[in-house]
C-alpha cells in the first residue's frame, strides 16, 4: 500500500482513478487549484491540498513522503498560447521541481496522443516503437515540453518517470468509447500502478490507450515498464461499422479533426 499524490484531482481521469486506487488500499493526496472543489473525498484516506500547479514550494510539501505523484493538473485542450504555457509548462517544471525537493522517486506525466497528432495513422513508428513529437496544437506543444523535463529530471535527478500519452479516456458508461483510442478507467489505473511497481529507471514514453482490437499503436513501449492494458472498446461500443476507426482514419493522422486548417491554434476547441 503506497502514498500517492495526484495533480488535478478535481479533473476527469483523477475522478474516475481515485476510488479504484482506494480499492486497492492506496491513501491519495489530492492536489487542487485553489478554489476549485474535490467531490467526494473519503477522509480516511484522502487529503485534499489547495495549490497551485505552479507553486513549487506548497507542492513540495504535498508531495512529502509520497511514493509516486501522478500529475494530471492542466490545461486539457487547447487554449491561449500563454495559458497553455504558463499552466501547462511552467507548471510542469514546478511540479518536477518539487517532486525532487520532496525525494519522491516516481513520477507520472500526463502526456497526450496531440503530441503526435501529425503522424500518419500508417507510419511504421506507431506500429513499432515510439513517434518523434510531431504537435497537432499549441496544446501538443505543451506536452512535448512536458515529456522534455520528464527526460531532464530522470537522467538529472534519477527520478524514474513515465509520460505517457493519453488518447482518449473515457468512461465506458455510455457505451460509445473511441475504437481505436479508447483508454479505459481500470487500464489508466493499471498505468498507475505499473508506475508505482515497475523496475524499469530512467524516462519512458509509453501510449496511455487500452488493449483495443482496432489500436493503432504500439503496446510494447508500455509493457516495458509493466503496463499491460486489459480493455477493448469492442467489448463496449455500440453500433459503428467495420471501418470505424474514428476521425483519425479519415485523415490519415493520428490527430485527426485537429490537424485540420480550419481547427485554429490558440483558440479553445481550434474556434469551432
Ligand atoms: N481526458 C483525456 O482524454 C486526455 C487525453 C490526453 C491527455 N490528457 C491529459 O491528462 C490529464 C488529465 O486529463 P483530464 O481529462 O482529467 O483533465 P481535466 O481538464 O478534467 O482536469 C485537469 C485538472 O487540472 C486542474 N488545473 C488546471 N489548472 C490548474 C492550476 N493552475 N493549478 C492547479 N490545478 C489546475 C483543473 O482544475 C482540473 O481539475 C491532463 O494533463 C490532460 O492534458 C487527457
Amino acid at each position: 500500500m503506497a502514498l500517492l499524490a495526484l495533480t488535478g484531482a478535481a479533473g476527469r481521469i483523477a475522478t474516475a482513478i481515485r476510488p479504484r486506487l482506494r480499492a486497492a488500499g492506496h491513501r491519495l493526496v489530492l492536489c487542487e487549484g485553489p478554489g476549485v472543489e474535490v467531490a467526494d473525498v473519503d477522509d480516511s484516506l484522502e487529503r485534499v491540498v489547495e495549490v497551485d500547479l505552479r507553486d513549487i514550494d506548497g507542492q513540495a510539501a504535498a508531495f512529502a513522503g509520497a511514493d509516486l505523484v501522478a500529475h494530471l493538473g492542466a490545461y486539457s485542450e487547447e487554449q491561449a498560447w500563454a495559458d497553455l504555457l504558463s499552466v501547462n509548462v511552467d507548471g510542469t517544471r514546478a511540479v518536477c521541481e518539487a517532486v525532487r525537493l520532496a525525494g519522491v522517486p516516481r513520477l507520472l506525466l500526463a502526456s497526450s496522443v496531440h503530441v503526435a497528432g501529425f503522424v500518419p495513422v500508417d507510419s511504421p513508428s506507431l506500429r513499432e516503437g515510439m513517434p518523434l513529437p510531431a504537435p497537432d496544437t499549441y496544446y501538443g506543444v505543451t506536452k512535448a515540453a512536458l515529456e522534455a523535463l520528464g527526460a531532464l529530471y530522470a537522467a538529472r535527478f534519477g527520478i524514474t518517470v513515465v509520460s505517457a500519452r493519453i488518447m482518449t479516456f473515457a468512461d465506458d458508461a455510455n457505451g460509445q468509447p473511441s475504437r481505436c483510442c479508447w483508454l479505459s478507467p481500470d487500464d489508466m489505473t493499471r498505468l498507475v500502478t505499473a508506475v508505482l511497481t515497475t523496475d524499469a529507471t530512467g524516462h519512458h514514453v509509453v501510449w496511455g490507450v487500452s488493449r483495443n482490437t482496432r489500436r493503432l499503436v504500439d503496446l510494447s513501449p508500455g509493457r516495458a515498464i509493466g503496463f499491460e492494458p486489459q480493455d477493448d472498446a469492442e467489448a463496449y461500443a455500440r453500433g459503428g461499422g467495420a471501418d470505424d476507426r474514428g476521425p483519425e482514419s479519415r485523415s490519415g493522422l493520428l490527430g485527426g479533426g485537429f490537424t485540420q486548417p480550419d481547427y485554429r491554434l490558440g483558440e479553445p476547441h481550434g474556434g469551432q
